[in-house]
């Protein structure tokens, strides 16, 4: 939270406070009216500010709400509180359709209109790539569904009672469904019940359309694998991806955190005559890779590696460089490798803004300019996003 608070804090009006060194007297328990500006990027509580530029952060509010607040910590930046009351509700806000929204902290936005929650990832974008010198408004591609797009979950189950477990509690919220799983996914609940465990589950619908239920809270380790949460929003992902290269002519492509060649294999049809190298930590994943470019007939080398290791292996220069990191984003090691093989065009994949920018300053500071910038809802009702990137070298 203090990384996305500094960020959501940069260039804040509430910075001219610190600097004049004036003190504000509030403290915590204080209740005060506020409006809600906009919506934060790290945690999607809405941002307000007081008549003396104090920022505050708010859950469950929506930008233009005029509301009766409870502060619950001061500091000397900021503040957060607790809504008391919706004195005067914004038109973008909604009616959230979940029963259990309130208690199970899975999604955050259910009461923010698609369409603003769309607009406010989009602002996220447009706000965090001005910073890099990227000047544009930046779209963010809707999902199809709003609701039900989630091929997986994970619930907890004790007794005959399934649910999510509170933010910071260990209390069960029993829920009877969760309204942005896909339906075959909930249709398990009455069976799983009838167990009468406790235990942690995953229930998760695979390219098939085969349901799976590992026990555990997550998949054995010999089927750790990442998928895309958002069957119907990877298509257009990938779809997105393929046209921004398809006029590249590469010679070499490496595919960077490939997990079970999800970007490699569309990128190799493209490509048909190109060497392209796939490198995934994941055993398993590789193994699945593997398995699917044998049964494909297709050459695509895939190498169970460390990126960093395998980077710091290579000289070979690629024409074009994927990369799809987890949340942690590729780190300043992996990116000074990047750096050093000097690639013609970069397209970074990511679900985590934060760290997508902070490995972005390190290429866009001498090397690279950024070309394209396009938003992917694949996470509906929560703040969470997915970003592409092009970047080319400069010339
Ligand atoms: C966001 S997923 C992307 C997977 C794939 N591109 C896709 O679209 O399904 C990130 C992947 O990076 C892998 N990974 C994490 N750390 C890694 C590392 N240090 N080296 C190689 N792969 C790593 C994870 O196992 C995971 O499969």
């Amino acid at each position: 939270m203090k990384q996305n608070t500094n960020d959501e804090l940069q260039g804040d009006k509430s910075k001219k406070l610190d600097k004049s060194n004036k003190k504000h007297s509030f403290k915590s328990g204080d209740e005060l009216k506020l409006k809600v500006e906009r919506l934060s990027q790290g945690g999607g509580k809405g941002i307000c500010r007081t008549d003396d530029g104090v920022v505050v952060f708010v859950p469950l509010v929506v930008p233009e709400d005029e509301i009766k607040v409870k502060l619950t910590k001061v500091k000397k930046r900021y503040a957060e509180a607790e809504l008391l009351e919706v004195i005067k509700p914004s038109k973008h806000r909604v009616e959230p359709p979940c029963a259990f929204f309130n208690d199970c902290g899975g999604c955050q936005w259910q009461m923010v209109s698609y369409q603003e929650q769309l607009n406010q990832k989009s602002k996220f974008l447009t706000h965090e790539f001005s910073r890099l010198g990227f000047k544009e408004g930046i779209q963010v591609e809707p999902s199809d569904n709003e609701y039900r797009y989630r091929n997986r979950i994970q619930v907890h189950q004790k007794k005959n009672k399934l649910g999510f477990l509170k933010a910071k509690t260990h209390s069960l919220v029993s829920i009877k469904d969760c309204l942005i799983a896909e339906e075959e996914l909930v249709a398990q609940f009455p069976e799983l019940i009838k167990a009468e465990k406790e235990r942690r589950l995953e229930i998760a619908k695979d390219e098939s359309g085969e349901i799976h239920i590992y026990e555990g809270g997550k998949r054995p380790a010999d089927l750790n694998l990442f998928s895309q949460v958002n069957s119907k929003q990877n298509e257009k992902l990938k779809t997105y991806l393929i046209k921004l290269i398809k006029d590249l002519k590469p010679e070499e492509v490496f595919d960077l955190y490939c997990g079970e060649g999800n970007i490699t294999f569309p990128v190799n049809s493209l490509f048909k005559e190109v060497k392209i190298t796939g490198v995934e930590l994941s055993k398993v994943s590789v193994k699945k890779a593997k398995e699917k470019a044998d049964e494909e007939n297709t050459e695509i080398t895939f190498l169970a590696k460390d990126v960093l290791k395998f980077l710091k292996e290579t000289n070979k220069s690629p024409e074009l460089i994927i990369l799809d990191p987890p949340r942690d984003g590729a780190g300043e090691a992996v990116i000074q490798e990047i750096k050093r093989l000097k690639p013609k065009n970069i397209v970074y994949v990511s679900c985590d803004l934060a760290t997508l920018t902070r490995d972005l300053s390190v290429l866009t500071n001498e090397m690279y300019d950024i070309k394209s910038v396009q938003g992917l809802d694949m996470f509906p009702q929560t703040y969470h996003l997915e970003t592409v990137v092009k970047l080319s070298l400069k010339s």
